[in-house]
């Protein structure tokens, strides 16, 4: 007897009227058509909707979540003054409230099918009290989310009073990855010199790396070339992430044609943050304004992991958000314009295969063998989803149901039309 059996679903790669059999929290059997003899506690029809792996934040900020207009917003909405108001905030922090509202944002994520984040922790205050307060959360939170945490010196490493030992300190109490902000070092110089002694840190101690790196849209910031070659240098093909990379969207084409080759061979991931990068990129310029995010279909092309992130919802630095990576993969897709269909399938794949990608995650895919983790979504394929944000209709954890929202669906009183819209092709008035 299964524990679970999926029937009629449509996944992401193209596959139609697809069953999948769950046992042990573990996906045991795919099929296109029935499995013939099947029996489970629950069945559940999907009736032609996607079923895709869960939703996976590669880059965000939980210690600032939900803290909106503490003590005050953001008024020339600059990542500068982001920044600056992020240190007015952080002495009013307490514990209690922080992991209040990380655990607000979870159960955000959860209703969003997003049950992966690597979230950013800062390291740069000596009392490490967002450290530990995420590594609580990061323990309540492991039965429904994998939350990775990256130890990032908000105010710069080397810029910083004690920074190297208070980011050790934090990757010792148990923090997963190493960060980093080489553009806010004070200089080029210092900004090249805090990489290759971070990534020497992460070698040193067998971690991941990821590093917020040139949000900037300077051109000459080009720390990512620094990251990419002490990822070849260590060893640390395939462990690497650069966050952000705007400046890139700046860069000399010339420069941008040698550069893409090397982030490609040193196997460095490019999270770019589409909903971010539009709005805090761009600020200095009159007209035309650039839209600052990286060169996504380029690296891409060039071979690279790419995958998107949310990086702030509701924070010092932006006031939107909602935990939905299906809007930060349609932000992305009008931002790099990538609305050919294999454009649109590959803006879902940066929120989801990528992204796991960029995190290691473990057991994640549609694959036997892997969790039988997944959302459910009001859609037919990836492209409608993102069209859509469509409608979470059932989330499951490794099998265990988590989260359900009821089918959308508008009545309407329009004499001779149909009863229902659903705004999905060939739905509409079913
Ligand atoms: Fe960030």
């Amino acid at each position: 007897m299964l524990d679970l059996l999926i029937t009629h679903a449509s996944l992401p790669d193209g596959r139609s009227n697809v069953s999948i059999a769950v046992q042990n929290g573990k996906i045991t059997q795919i099929s296109e058509g029935p499995i013939s003899g099947a029996q489970a506690r629950e069945t559940v029809d999907a009736a032609g909707c996607l079923l895709s792996p869960p939703f996976v934040d590669p880059h965000f900020h939980m210690d600032a979540t939900l803290s909106y207009g503490l003590p005050r917003v953001n008024e020339s909405g600059t990542l500068l003054e982001g920044i600056a108001l992020w240190g007015e905030l952080k002495p009013l922090l307490t514990a209690e409230a922080l992991i209040e509202r990380a655990l607000t944002y979870c159960d955000w994520a959860v209703a969003r099918g997003l049950l992966a984040i690597r979230s950013h922790v800062d390291t740069s205050d000596a009392s490490l009290l967002a450290v530990d307060a995420l590594l609580e959360v990061k323990k309540r939170v492991a039965p429904y989310i994998d939350l990775q945490l990256v130890a990032f010196p908000q105010d710069g490493v080397l810029r910083t009073k004690d920074g190297v030992d208070n980011l050790k300190r934090a990757l010792d109490k148990g923090v997963d990855v190493v960060g980093g902000i080489p553009h806010f070092e004070r200089t080029m110089a210092d900004g090249a010199a805090s990489v290759k002694l971070l990534c020497e840190i992460a070698a040193e101690r067998g971690l991941l790396v990821d590093m917020h790196c040139d949000e900037s849209d300077d051109p000459l910031s080009r720390h990512i070339e620094t990251l990419s070659f002490e990822a070849q240098r260590l060893g640390l093909q395939g462990r690497v992430s650069g966050s952000h990379c705007t400046s890139m969207h700046s860069m000399d084409n010339y420069y941008v044609s040698k550069l893409l080759p090397l982030i490609a061979e040193s196997g460095v991931s490019v999270i770019a943050n589409p909903l971010i990068n539009i709005t805090l990129q761009g600020r200095h310029d009159t007209y035309p304004k650039r839209r600052g995010m990286t060169r996504v279909p380029e690296l891409m092309a060039a071979g690279v992991n790419v995958a998107f992130g949310n990086d702030c919802v509701m924070d010092p630095w932006y006031g939107m958000g909602s935990a939905d990576l299906l809007e930060v993969a349609h932000m992305g897709l009008h931002v790099a314009q990538m609305t050919s269909q294999k454009g649109i399938r590959q803006c879902f794949e940066a929120v989801t295969t990528n992204a796991a990608k960029v995190m290691h995650l473990k057991g994640y895919g549609l694959e036997v063998g892997c969790d039988a983790s997944f959302v459910l979504l009001q859609a037919r394929d990836p492209a409608e989803a993102i069209r859509l944000r469509a409608n979470r209709l059932k989330v499951w954890k490794k099998g265990v149901l988590l989260a359900e929202t009821p089918e959308v669906a508008t009545k309407l009183n329009t004499a001779g039309r149909p009863e229902r819209v659903t705004f999905q092709i060939g739905k509409a008035g079913a």
